[in-house]
């Protein structure tokens, strides 16, 4: 990706004072001579390989296999991942997908790095900073490597270890060549739980779509979105969760006390079967109706005022024809403007920034902001009443606004684009940078 550095028109309604929660990046920047607590590699091919129903797929491995390994770490701890490019054509890199790392280390070609050429390696480090569900993937040429298999689940684990009872599960959804899998494998992934455990399905949509994830067989709750605990989240029955493209939901199951099997639904009759003794759940049929995140558990304060906002910016999506590239089409446009024409969202570090997300482009658009989380306050004029919505992918539909927060804590140059991938492609990006 290219970028321009060209000035935003901002609004700066001046410093207010506030107490915003600190976060010292400085802490999430590791010493030069401290050792790595999880270290890998991970090397990149180009090459076929099979999913386990035998279906062969031409894409792109991380050590022989896609998904790559899945990295566990434990908030604190400092990850250290020397990625090497055996052979893969034109460069890669690997972004740490809603993991707030510091600039240099986010992976995006072209903005904070060179890509990695074959032949080559680089190495990234960062501290945990916070537990949860994240991702990694390539960001060169993002919507054909991601498609093509360079990417892997990160989970990072509370510094506090869970009681016994309890069962992690990462289900990873991705979409090889048409074939839906969820962990690289077409049909269920089986999990063994007994009666009465508690289990969490930390389900990541790595693709371009909206994914509705839903249960059979007990009620569940939504713990985590993003990487952010609910707070209070309520017990569900008959309500389908929308995982946004790129997003993350924790869907947490207690398994039934009869030994009856759980069927965790990810965007079809396939997903994550949690058993005993059978696993032979059937598939329950998808609810109707949608969990709306905007009401979902109880509110507690965010840590910001975001009524007293710094900067207010609005990233209005729309459509028109012109050139991208030299290449006449139909773009996307930020603000009526097109890549790289998009005028950049100027903060300065402590800033409380509000934004309007709006949609008049005639389709669904799931938008990530890097290096930042943002809590959502409204959508379409009504006010979020749940528990606080932090988020790093937000689906916007077509005519929706949303209003977000976020505090900039974390200086450096960051994107925020559409994380259907092809969109961001076709011009459906901004940069949100650091006086
Ligand atoms: Cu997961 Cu800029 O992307
Ligand atoms: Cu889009």
């Amino acid at each position: 990706h290219l970028t321009t550095a060209a000035q935003g028109h901002t609004e700066h309604t001046g410093h207010t004072g506030h107490t915003a929660t600190a976060r010292s990046v400085t802490s999430l920047t590791a010493d030069r001579d401290r050792t790595a607590d999880v270290a890998l590699t991970l090397v990149a091919r180009a090459q076929r390989f099979r999913l386990p129903t035998g279906r062969s797929v031409d894409g792109y491995t991380l050590n022989g296999t896609s998904p790559g390994p899945a990295i566990h770490a434990t908030v604190g701890q400092l990850v250290e991942v020397r990625l090497v490019n055996e052979s893969v054509p034109g460069g890669i890199t690997l972004h740490w997908h809603g993991v707030d790392v510091p600039n240099a280390e986010d992976g995006v070609a072209g903005v904070t790095q060179d890509a990695v050429g074959t032949g080559r390696s680089h190495t990234y480090r960062f501290v945990a900073g916070q537990a949860g569900t994240f991702w990694y993937h390539s960001h060169q040429v993002s919507h054909e490597q991601v498609r093509r298999g360079l990417l892997g689940a990160l989970v990072v684990a509370p510094a506090r270890r869970p009681p016994t009872g309890t069962v992690d599960v990462v289900a990873l959804l991705h979409l090889y060549d048409g074939a839906r899998t969820v962990n690289g494998r077409e049909g269920d992934v089986r999990v063994a739980a007994r009666p009465g455990d508690k289990v969490r399905v930390r389900v990541i949509n790595t693709e371009n779509g909206e994914t509705p994830a839903w249960v059979g067989g007990a009620p569940f709750r939504l713990v985590a979105v993003d990487g952010t605990e609910v707070n209070e989240p309520a017990p569900v029955r008959d309500a389908t969760v929308m995982v946004t493209a790129g997003g993350r939901a924790d869907i947490e199951v207690t398994m039934p006390a009869d030994g009856s099997p759980v069927r965790v639904h990810i965007g079809g009759p396939g997903g994550v079967v949690l058993g005993s003794r059978s696993y032979d759940a059937p598939p329950a049929p998808r609810p109707a109706k949608k969990l709306d995140l905007l009401s979902y558990g109880a509110p507690e304060p965010v840590g910001f005022d975001a009524e007293r906002a710094d900067r207010r910016f609005t990233y209005e999506i729309g459509r028109r024809p012109g050139f991208l590239d030299g290449m006449p089409g139909v773009w996307w446009t930020v603000n009526g403007h097109m890549f790289p024409d998009v005028p950049m969202f100027m903060v300065a570090e402590h800033d409380v920034v509000r934004m309007r997300v709006s949609n008049h482009s005639g389709e669904s658009h799931p938008m990530h902001l890097h290096g930042h989380h943002a809590v959502v306050l409204s959508r379409n004029g009504v006010r979020a009443t749940g528990s606080p919505w932090w988020m790093d992918s937000l689906e916007v539909g077509n005519g929706e606004s949303y209003d977000i927060a976020f505090v900039a804590d974390n200086p450096g140059i960051w994107m925020d684009h559409c994380h259907n991938l092809p969109h961001a492609a076709e011009g459906l990006v901004a940069h949100l940078m650091y006086e």
